[in-house]
């Protein structure tokens, strides 16, 4: 998916002289129900079924979805799930084996995001698996608990893949995390959340163009709710949009606590009432609904009006390549009912979680700086002025080297950079301080426009000469436009 680039201040400029788009007057602070429109019915959130072992199979299907009334939508899903796939849960120390079976009449590859595995294992753009085929990757879990997930990575399709709903989570379970009194009944008061939105053509396709949808879906599910026990619950939430960032928060204000980032739990729990999220990031939270009363509810929103230039969802336009019915607005995300607590309920939050030591600048061996280049009316963003190469090693890094790696964005707009195979600590921000949302172990991070990020990571325990790693934008648009680089560790 080629996307022709126009110049977002270009687009704004429009929309402030209203000439290039009819339906441009936008309100900053709507409350509107998740459908972007006025109140509608709810749908019961899906769960996605959770698979737990350490031979696992996947298959990825073609399937459809009733969306909307009329027609159903094609869809991709795992495992016969109309769309995404099933919860896999691991656990630290196992050496798993996964068959993933390639149902589509098109290539896919299978990445597990955020896992620190061997480059031939990591399910990248180079792990091809053709049209029936199947991929047998076997790894040991190093990971930390936590939240992670698996998508497709296909050059140049991952956008469409992930939009028509391949992916899935991973739990990883460690015994760190399960000596915690924390809530981890799935499904019941631990609930995966997948974060996602889409446009539909009028015959409720979905539409794979441009970068934002118009209608929330949180696993899939539009308009969803969901009935939460009278006690602590874990939401792991996962951005898995393909541009849109979230800055979540709950309807009434309350403060939640925020204990896990992309790799893990976070030394201690970390209070909070807006949390910000950019594609592919986790963030585990729990939120006391113990003093709520039987049978109230209350709302998962974005508070997405208002943003910084640069926030990926916050341009007023409302429909076009940029535009969205969600854009620049508060949003649902998930309506909450508040049911009966559970047998052995949480009623209170650890005061310590892990004991992470982060890398310091004290342990750095190499540094190198990343430039966000490109985006320029009509071209595509790029690292350092090179597009991807399916051949190209852009950076060489030496086994067990601690690197510090400068992300400089002085160009355009935001974007969320992931590297593949470590989890990095996040030591600066130019714009003032780290924030404490992302204090923890982190494989993606928000880089706004007009900022320089410092993060450091050591790259140990897998040594390829041929097989890359990636690193990238994880929104999907602008990596299949080559917004992507590859690493060798040798
Ligand atoms: Cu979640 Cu390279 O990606
Ligand atoms: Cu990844
Ligand atoms: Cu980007």
């Amino acid at each position: 998916m080629m996307l022709r680039k126009l110049s977002r201040e270009l687009i704004i400029l429009c929309i402030l002289l209203t000439s290039c788009n009819k339906s441009s007057t936008t309100s900053s602070s709507t409350d509107t129900n998740n459908n972007g429109g006025s109140t509608s019915t709810y749908n019961d959130l899906f769960v996605p079924p959770a698979i737990t072992g350490t031979n696992f199979n996947l298959t990825l299907d073609k399937s459809t979805k009733q969306f909307n009334s009329g027609a159903v939508t094609a869809t991709y899903g795992y495992n016969g799930n109309s769309f995404w796939g099933p919860t896999l849960i691991m656990n630290q120390g196992d050496d798993v084996k996964i068959n993933v079976t390639n149902n589509l009449s098109d290539q896919t590859t299978v990445h597990w995001h955020g896992f620190h595995i061997p480059a031939i294992m990591d399910g990248g753009p180079h792990q091809i698996i053709e049209a029936g085929a199947t991929w047998s990757p076997n790894f040991k879990i190093k990971n930390n608990a936590g939240t992670y997930w698996y998508h497709p990575h296909l050059h140049l399709k991952t956008y469409e893949q992930l939009a028509k709903g391949a992916g899935g989570f991973i739990i990883i379970k460690d015994p760190i995390e399960s000596a915690l009194s924390l809530p981890r009944t799935y499904g019941t008061d631990d609930i995966p959340l997948v974060l996602t939105s889409r446009r539909f053509n009028n015959d409720n396709s979905f539409n794979i163009s441009g970068a934002y949808g118009d209608y929330l879906l949180a696993n899939g599910t539009l308009n969803a709710q969901v009935s939460l026990p009278k006690q602590y619950v874990r939401l792991r939430i996962l951005n898995a949009e393909i541009e849109r960032g979230y800055d979540l928060g709950l309807s009434d204000n309350r403060s939640f606590n925020i204990i896990g980032n992309d790799g893990g739990l976070l030394n201690a729990p970390i209070t909070a009432t807006r949390v910000k999220m950019m594609p592919g990031e986790r963030v585990e939270i729990l939120v006391n609904l113990g003093n709520d009363a039987l049978g109230s509810t209350l709302d998962l929103k974005a508070y997405n009006s208002g943003q910084k230039f640069g926030f990926p969802g916050g341009e007023p336009a409302t429909s076009g390549e940029f535009g969205s019915l969600l854009n620049n607005k508060d949003f649902t995300v998930l309506h909450i009912k508040i049911g009966a607590s559970t047998n052995n309920a949480i009623t209170t939050l650890p005061s310590k979680l892990a004991n992470n030591t982060y890398w310091t600048n004290a342990d750095v061996t190499n540094s190198r700086t990343i430039n966000i280049t490109g985006g320029q009316a009509g071209s595509a963003f790029t690292f350092d002025n090179n597009t991807y190469g399916f051949t190209n090693i852009n950076q060489t890094i030496n086994l067990n080297a601690v690197e510090k790696w400068t992300i400089v964005n002085n160009n355009v707009f935001g974007h969320s950079f992931h590297v593949h195979d470590v989890q990095f600590k996040i030591i600066a921000r130019s714009s003032g301080a780290v924030g404490e949302h992302e204090s923890g172990w982190k494989d993606t991070v928000y880089v706004p426009l007009g900022e320089t990020v410092t993060v450091i990571a050591k790259f140990d325990d897998f040594a390829d000469p041929i097989n890359p790693f990636m690193y990238h934008c994880h929104f999907s648009n602008h990596e299949d436009g080559g917004m992507m680089g590859q690493f060798l560790v040798k």
